[in-house]
């Protein structure tokens, strides 16, 4: 039987966080490692651009993300880890989709619709500001998922619209050239946590409330101090069910440990003795990564040595499956 197909990609705009590695890290590598599954994972960096117009920051965000896979383990001899930038087919066949993509659909998409409602709001022009990078985002997104014929593609809520659209883009594309494309179904896992971050809120770098993941034990610790909590004395009862100090808790620990956890909240457990164990009991998980990390982050070159190494094998199939596509449409040598 042939293997199932999964692919993500992880935008390069920013620091790996608890909320990153708990939602869409930890699963992955997980899943890197079940030889049942053929994975592809990517640093999209060409995605990057659409909210980053810093290169520093992109160049950096990119280097810490790759170090952040490899010190955590993913299998690189199983799974197939790539950057965007390094696969010319992907920008190239983000224009034919564009070709078949209809703008009506695109206009659709949630990022895009936010921009112009927020303009809107602002009593700006519609179109203050957006450029087509966002516009055509899930085009380039539709690329990525198409050009590797993956058939699952796991990624957080607010991406099943987009990997939706790439089907619809496949489908279109089937129908009105040759059957190239796997159509491709998003996978959003009810059973992973969505974090909440230092606020309360969902964990995210555009609520600047995240917990870096490889910070120094002791920023680890004062971060997690950060986290907000209530008024209420060592002693009296708390409820886990608001607390996102347990919240990151349970996304951690066992059941067992998580059920203990419960009990002391409704002993009273002060917050700072809460706050503690939480501090220990993630940093027992990430430690032994973190100092991997350290040593990723002083060897670039062996990073851009793996990465590589996986667009090459990446461009085997991309290569491929662009000779398909051109065939179908009509570009190439006359004779
Ligand atoms: N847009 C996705 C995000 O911001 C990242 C991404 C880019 C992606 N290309 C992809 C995810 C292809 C899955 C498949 O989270």
């Amino acid at each position: 039987m042939a293997k199932q197909r999964i692919l993500t990609g992880i935008t390069t705009t920013g620091t790996p966080h608890l909320g990153n590695y708990v939602g869409a890290i930890r699963p992955s590598i997980a899943a890197s490692r079940d030889s049942s599954i053929d994975s592809f994972f990517f640093m999209a960096d060409y995605h990057a651009l659409i909210k980053a117009q810093d290169p520093a920051l992109v160049r950096q965000s990119s280097k810490e993300i790759a170090a952040t896979w490899l010190a955590l383990g993913l299998d690189t001899e199983q799974a197939v880890f790539y950057r965007q930038s390094d696969i010319p087919e992907i920008p190239e066949l983000t224009w034919v989709l564009c070709c078949n993509a209809a703008k009506g659909l695109m206009n659709r998409a949630h990022a895009y619709k936010a921009a112009v409602q927020a303009n809107e709001e602002a009593g700006e022009d519609p179109d203050y500001a957006i450029t087509m990078g966002l516009f055509s985002y899930p085009v380039l997104m539709a690329a990525d998922i198409l050009m590797f014929n993956a058939g699952k593609i796991p990624v957080g809520r607010d991406q099943v619209q987009h990997v939706e659209m790439a089907r619809d883009i496949a489908q279109r594309f089937n129908h009105n050239f040759a059957e190239v494309f796997t159509l491709p179904e998003a996978v959003v896992d009810d059973n992973v946590a969505v974090l909440q971050g230092l606020d309360g809120r969902k964990m995210s770098k555009s609520y600047n409330n995240t917990i870096p993941l490889f910070q120094s034990e002791k920023q680890l610790r004062k971060s997690i101090n950060k986290i907000k909590t209530n008024l209420l004395e060592p002693g009296e009862p708390k409820n886990p069910d608001d607390s996102t100090v347990f919240q990151v808790w349970s996304a951690f620990a066992s059941e067992q440990e998580t059920a203990r956890m419960r009990r002391e909240f409704d002993n009273g457990i002060a917050w700072g003795e809460a706050k503690k164990q939480l501090f220990e009991l993630v940093n027992s998980e990430i430690a032994p990564a973190r100092q991997r990390y350290e040593e990723l982050m002083s060897d670039p070159g062996h990073i851009e040595s793996v990465l590589q190494a996986g667009a090459q094998r990446a461009r085997e199939h991309s290569s491929a499956l662009m000779q398909k596509v051109r065939a179908a449409v009509g570009i190439g040598p006359i004779s």
